[in-house]
């Protein structure tokens, strides 16, 4: 069942994705070579204390970290740990946040000191396609249309598209109906209706689509070892349109 937001819990919403994106910001000035991505975790403790909001995802399913730091060929849920960043890494840190009865979520790829073309074309088109997924985000549209938004950016541009992992419904709950998959049929799904409220979180693989989990359980690689890209918005679909939860 897919559980429609009042304005009211749209706003409140808003405010939990704002504190998402505030402490994403201030993570950013810290990603360079040699920082370990456990010292973002302790950044990032520091500043939801501060803003006295709760990590999502620390305790949820016995996660341990209040980030997921997936560097390179990790696609999700990387765990911060004393590994240092170098240069030419690509890192994406995923902060979900409590507040008010309410879960933000929101994801950003960043590179480390100077890239390669090719993984900046990764990430760019990667954050492309949650442009085109948040404009396809908008009543009478179907919810495949967010997901073929996506699997178009990437295919054409000879990327493919992460399938086992979804984006979601989000609210009360971090993870709620309807799944959003990165790839789909246009024209196809539940009708996009105001009220919804979507984690669309598009996940672009270099090589081919297939990933698998680490050892710790938590870790998705890829299975070709080539680069990985993640973006994440939480999106409101309004009269208006889409209106975007977490931008500052
Ligand atoms: N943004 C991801 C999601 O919404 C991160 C979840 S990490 C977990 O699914 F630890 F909470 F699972
Ligand atoms: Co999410």
């Amino acid at each position: 069942m897919i559980v429609l937001k009042s304005p009211a819990e749209v706003e409140k919403l808003r405010r939990a994705n704002v504190i998402v994106v505030e402490v994403l910001k201030v993570l950013e000035e810290y990603v360079k070579p040699g920082i370990a991505t456990i010292e973002l975790e302790s950044r990032c403790e520091e500043e939801l204390r501060r803003k006295k909001a709760r990590p999502a995802f620390k305790s949820y399913k016995d996660y341990p970290f209040c980030l997921c730091t997936s560097i390179n060929e990790e696609v999700v849920h990387g765990m911060p740990s004393k590994r240092k960043l170098g240069e030419g890494d690509i890192l994406s840190i995923d902060l979900g946040v409590y507040l008010n009865g309410f879960y933000g979520d929101a994801a950003v790829t960043l590179p480390v000191g100077e890239i390669t073309e090719e993984a900046k074309r990764l990430v760019r088109v990667t954050s492309t396609a949650l442009d085109r997924a948040v404009e396809a985000a908008r009543e009478g549209n179907r919810l495949m249309d967010i997901s073929a938004a996506i699997q178009q950016c990437a295919e054409s541009e000879g990327f493919s598209v992460v399938r086992d992992f979804v984006g979601h419904g989000i609210g009360r709950e971090l993870h709620e109906a309807p799944q959003v998959p990165n790839f789909g049929i246009p024209g196809r799904g539940v009708r996009l209706k105001e009220g919804m409220v979507l984690a669309i979180e598009p996940m672009i693989n270099a090589g081919a689509s297939a990933v698998r989990v680490l050892d710790d359980g938590w870790t998705a690689v890829t299975a070709d070892g080539k680069l990985s890209a993640h973006f994440e918005h939480s999106v409101a679909i309004t009269k208006k349109g889409p209106l975007v939860l977490s931008n500052l």
